[in-house]
């Protein structure tokens, strides 16, 4: 059974995921408006992947006999400037997410919460990921500079990206 403060700050994540998921779909429609059908695909796939977060942790707070708790979701901006803007933004949310998993995890070893710091393994390992993601697509958007037919090289490659 889990303690009630990892019950909350396991919602809180929850929240967290469905709001990184509600961005990444602001940031997909942004791209799509663009005509940056590539960016907007990778954006798309990403929202996905947020969802499937979300859904860990409420699938793992349902197996352990946990309240559910659903917040409102706050609103994402509407506009992120240039593609290279975009995917900075993305690393800084990014890095938040990884700062608000890593405080998770502390509080499971604080708490001797073993179960839950085995669940979070998976979520140390995916921020890695994301975060590496990031900084390639930032290192090619920097490489691209001002020029355009770089970007839609970019453009392009992004649009790759499958589910
Ligand atoms: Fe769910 Fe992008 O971290």
């Amino acid at each position: 059974m889990l303690k009630e403060k990892m019950v909350e700050a396991l919602n809180l994540q929850l929240n967290r995921e469905i709001y990184s998921a509600y961005l990444y779909l602001a940031m997909s429609a942004h791209c799509s408006y663009k005509g940056l059908t590539g960016f907007a695909n990778w954006f798309k796939v990403q929202y996905g992947e947020e969802i499937e977060h979300a859904e860990k942790f409420y699938s793992y707070l349902i197996e352990q006999g946990a309240r559910v708790e659903l917040e409102a979701i706050e609103k994402p901006p509407m506009k992120f400037g240039e593609p290279l803007e975009m995917f900075e933004k993305t690393l800084g949310h990014e890095q938040f997410i990884t700062r608000s998993i890593k405080d998770l995890l502390e509080l499971a070893v604080v708490e001797k919460d073993y179960a839950t710091s085995i669940f979070l393994q998976w979520f140390i390992k995916e921020q890695v990921e994301e975060e590496a993601n990031d900084n390639e697509i930032i290192a090619k958007l920097k490489l691209a500079g001002e020029d355009g037919a770089g970007l839609l090289v970019v453009d392009s490659e992004l649009g790759k990206r499958g589910h």
